[in-house]
């Protein structure tokens, strides 16, 4: 059936907040009437929201309880344990759907670029991560947490997230659903310094005051500053008068915990401005990290960029976290720029490399904008694209293919051999989780295998 008589069928790729809330907008109308394939490569949708989100954070992964009402729409259907790339190409999916909406967020690490980068014990901010919160690709590896003092490196919230999380207590990390081999691994492991490394000052950190506000509240960890690395530079303190309003609410934090005397609490977390790592040292593991300190220096666009000094330091430690960023991974088939790690669009509607538009295609979310912004920020992004999509729709320029049907991608999938997970699947996940965090008084546990997940979902 075809014509606009019937339901334009989308496919949505990713089911984080950016493809959830795309969904949500898609279905929202009357008009033109929409039916979404939310399409994910885990069994399990929320993306970061499960998987990333730190997980002594419960209130924030609450939002799941918003993707749910919009999955208990008419018209929504979630298709798990599909990959695009793998078991669908991006031409399948032109032919099968209306219209797709690319939301596969970033998929990886941005590098150091630094010798010793790949030693062992030299770790992404993501795997760590990715095993803290039981994604079920991350669940073989093993952190030696053995060492006294932990290195992360960045000046964001994840780096935030990783330093608090190595500092949690048994009684903090245990009702969460963090895993139950990285609570071990964490209340175990032999860490007494948590040390975070900023390359610019503390007027430029990426993070926000809240969550910076959180590290000098953690029960086992004292948070130490050296005042002297709060001083300003005329490039800092003229960016404070032009208005960074989170620079000043930062600053304001940051020396009160200067001010502060430790209190002798197991662990500390130390917070550490303008040094970067310009290489990781060890035999054949992690030994030290050698750092440079910089000079802030505002560039002709006023942006204050690191330049480093002749100052050098090696500063001992058992594991490193690089936490610089995360990264956009392409999809075989659509257009990738590879300098910002995104899908090229112009806001939102997909183009190739010669920015034509690709027509009928579009993206939202991390890859559309690369890896920054909160879980809300996805909303207005996600929304923007959508009201594209529906006005080309309303334009008559998306087309509508006899091969549009429901069923014809399930036929398509079976054939090969591949077991989508659809919502009643996750939802039995969902229920063994909640249940098993039940008897323990933990907010869920998880299950972390591919099998477990899997059979789960198949009710077995
Ligand atoms: C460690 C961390 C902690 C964070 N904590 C907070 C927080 O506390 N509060 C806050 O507001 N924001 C937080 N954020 C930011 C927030 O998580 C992001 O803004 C948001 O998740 C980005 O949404 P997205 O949908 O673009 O990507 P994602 O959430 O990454 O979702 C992408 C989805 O696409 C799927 N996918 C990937 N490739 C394919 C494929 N080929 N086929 C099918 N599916 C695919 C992935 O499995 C994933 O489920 C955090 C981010 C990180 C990294
Ligand atoms: N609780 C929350 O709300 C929460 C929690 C986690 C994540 N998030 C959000 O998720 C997004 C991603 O967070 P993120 O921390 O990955 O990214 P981010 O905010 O972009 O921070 C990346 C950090 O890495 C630094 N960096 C980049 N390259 C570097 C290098 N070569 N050497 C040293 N430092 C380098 C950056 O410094 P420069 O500024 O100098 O480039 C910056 O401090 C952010 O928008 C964040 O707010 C939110």
């Amino acid at each position: 059936m075809s014509g606009p008589g019937r339901p334009l069928r989308v496919a949505v790729v990713g089911s984080g907040p950016a493809g959830f809330y795309a969904a949500g907008a898609l279905l929202a109308g009357e008009e033109p009437r929409v039916e979404v394939d939310l399409i994910e490569r885990l069994p399990t949708p929320w993306g970061l929201v499960r998987l990333g989100v730190a997980p002594d954070h419960p209130k924030i992964k609450a939002v799941s309880r918003a993707f749910e009402r919009i999955a208990a729409q008419p018209g929504f259907r979630f298709l798990g344990n599909v990959e695009v790339g793998r078991d669908l190409t991006h031409d399948e999916l032109t032919r099968l759907y209306d219209a797709v909406v690319y939301a596969f967020g970033a998929q990886t690490d941005r590098r150091l670029g630094i010798p010793g980068e790949d030693l062992a014990g030299s770790w992404a901010a993501t795997e760590l991560v990715a095993w803290y919160n039981g994604h079920p690709d991350f669940q073989e590896l093993t952190f030696d947490l053995s060492g006294e003092r932990a290195i992360v490196v960045g000046n964001g919230n994840v780096a935030l997230d990783v330093a608090r999380m190595l500092a949690l207590t048994s009684e903090e990390l245990d009702p969460t659903d963090t895993t139950d081999e990285a609570i071990a691994a964490i209340v175990g492991s032999g860490l007494r310094e948590i040390v975070i490394l900023g390359r610019r000052g503390p007027v430029q950190a990426s993070f926000t005051t809240p969550e910076l506000q959180e590290m000098g509240e953690l029960a086992g960890a004292d948070v130490v500053v050296d005042p002297a690395e709060l001083e300003l530079d005329p490039a800092s303190e003229a960016e404070l008068e032009a208005g960074s309003a989170i620079g000043r609410r930062n600053l304001e934090v940051l020396r009160r915990f200067a001010e502060r005397e430790p209190e002798g609490k197991p662990k500390r977390v130390v917070l550490r401005f303008r040094v970067s790592p310009v290489a990781i040292l060890g035999e054949g593991r992690v030994e030290a990290v050698e750092i440079v300190r910089n000079e802030l220096v505002a560039d002709e666009q006023g942006r204050v960029r690191p330049v480093p000094t002749d100052e050098r330091e090696v500063v001992p430690c058992g594991v490193v976290f690089r936490s610089v960023g995360y990264r956009g991974v392409g999809i075989p088939g659509l257009p990738f720029d590879e300098d910002g790690g995104v899908l090229p669009n112009r806001g939102g509607r997909a183009v190739d490399a010669q920015g034509e538009l690709l027509g009928g295609v579009y993206c939202a979310g991390w890859i559309k904008r690369g890896p920054t912004g909160v879980i809300g920020t996805n909303k207005k992004d996600a929304t923007e694209t959508i009201e594209l999509l529906l006005e080309d729709a309303r334009a008559g320029q998306l087309s509508r293919a006899d091969a549009a049907t429901a069923d014809a991608v399930l036929e398509l999938l079976v054939s090969r051999g591949v077991e989508p997970v659809l919502y009643p699947g996750w939802e039995a996940i969902d229920a063994i989780e909640l249940s098993r965090g039940a008897e323990y008084d933990r907010a869920r546990i998880k299950l972390c295998s591919w099998e477990e997940l899997l059979a789960a979902a198949r009710g077995e």
